[in-house]
């Protein structure tokens, strides 16, 4: 599989009160547009990830809006799979030019969270769950990640209170160094220890935050990708399943679906995990960021906590994590960031990552999940040289 990233854009992620669902989409679209050095009618299809416009904004269909937006009647579709709404949608876009159904394809994610209630969110964020036997029992995604922080730290006490702080710390340095970023503030352990408890282990800076925001990226075939130029190419992408409940999990100490796309995504690109110069996860809650750096293998199951002792995963560390800030720093506009995730790992690969740029990166790794682990996609991306 050989897929061209042409163009990426992205709007700054926060609280965009200056802007509605529709301005946010349009200032990504055209941005990567731009960025594409291409213009609106050459996009063949488009792939939109949103999760929460219906319940939050009233707006469903949105891929109509992408395409009324760029003034084009092209094939336009919305795709929602959770908070890996943003990587399906990428994943439907390769799947569009590797099929040879499109040459030039627009993939969008999109989140407008903050126009709400907080209690609104959370309802709409909890139908990631499973209604039945979770959000109608009376829990929040924080308390189930706060379920899972404590049967891994049990079974596992190496990952000490300090360690999994030290994730949230990290990722706010990098979040300094990123423009786009919700909180661009340095934190010290001490204050994801001494902040507000949200649901115990997990404190106020365990948890990602709620953010509006958007990203897009102009996707095309390897012909045209070298005819143009393009500096990137995504080479795997995986996709994998599991239970909507925590209930019906066969552990609670990892998320096996990440384990499982990251597997067949680095088949697809023939990568070994040594091969990897970085990688975005899904750092939703402290602790899926541990969890998620042994789904993609960077660390055996239970040993995670190792890469946290000695500042392996800063952006000048042995294997970077999360060099954007990751939704804790960032932000989870939930939609965009299976999108973020890809325009972070196409700025590194282009070496455009001011101020957090790994050296010599070659190989980049996103990794999105929906829910509580239920959907996990990890899409592998290659310097073109
Ligand atoms: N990290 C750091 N600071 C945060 C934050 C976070 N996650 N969330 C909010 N803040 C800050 C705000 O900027 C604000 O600061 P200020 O007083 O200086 O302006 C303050 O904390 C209070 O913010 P508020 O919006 O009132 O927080 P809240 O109590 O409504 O929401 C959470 C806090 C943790 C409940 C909310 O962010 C949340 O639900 N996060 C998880 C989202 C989620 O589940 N996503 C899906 C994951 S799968």
């Amino acid at each position: 599989m050989n897929v061209g990233v042409l163009g990426i854009g992205i709007t700054k992620f926060g609280e965009r009160w200056d802007q509605g669902l529709r301005e946010l989409l349009l200032d990504s679209q055209i941005k990567s547009i731009k960025d594409a050095n291409i213009e609106a009618k050459d996009i063949d299809e488009l792939y939109t990830g949103n999760m929460g416009a219906g319940p939050l904004s009233g707006q469903l269909h949105i891929g109509a809006m992408a395409t009324e937006n760029l003034n084009i009647d092209k094939p336009s579709v919305r795709v929602e799979g959770a908070c890996a709404s943003g990587s399906l949608a990428l994943r439907a876009g390769i799947a569009a030019i590797e099929s040879g159904q499109a040459e030039i394809v627009q993939v969008n994610g999109v989140e407008k969270m903050t126009d709400v209630s907080t209690e609104q969110v959370t309802t709409m964020l909890m139908g990631a769950g499973d209604e039945e036997l979770e959000g109608f029992n009376g829990l929040t995604f924080p308390g189930l990640y706060a379920l899972l922080a404590k049967a891994y730290m049990s079974k596992y006490p190496k990952l000490t209170r300090d360690l999994l702080a030290e994730v949230a710390v990290k990722n706010h340095f990098h979040g300094v160094r990123n423009d786009y970023c919700q909180f661009r503030k340095e934190i010290t352990i001490d204050t994801v220890k001494n902040a507000t408890m949200v649901a115990d282990p997990l404190t106020l800076f365990d948890c990602s935050p709620i953010t509006d925001g958007a990203a897009s990226i102009i996707l095309t075939s390897e012909a045209k990708a070298r005819e143009l130029g393009a500096k990137v190419s995504i080479v795997g992408s995986g996709l994998a399943t599991d239970t909507l409940s925590l209930a019906r999990r066969s552990t609670l100490t990892a998320i096996p679906a990440g384990r499982k796309a990251a597997e067949s995504a680095y088949a697809q690109a023939k990568i070994k995990v040594s091969d990897i110069s970085f990688a975005e996860v899904h750092d939703c809650f402290t602790i899926a960021e541990i969890m998620a750096v042994e789904a993609l293998g960077l660390a055996k199951e239970g040993e995670g906590y190792k890469l946290y002792q000695n500042k392996d995963t800063y952006f000048d560390g042995k294997i970077p994590i999360n060099t954007s800030g990751g939704l804790k720093a960032c932000g989870h506009p939930v939609g965009a960031t299976g999108v973020k995730q890809a325009i972070e790992a196409t700025m590194q690969l282009r070496g455009e990552a001011k101020g957090r740029q790994v050296e010599n990166a070659e190989v980049g790794v996103t990794h999105n999940v929906g829910g509580s682990g239920a959907t996990a996609c990890i899409h592998v991306f290659k310097k073109v040289k």
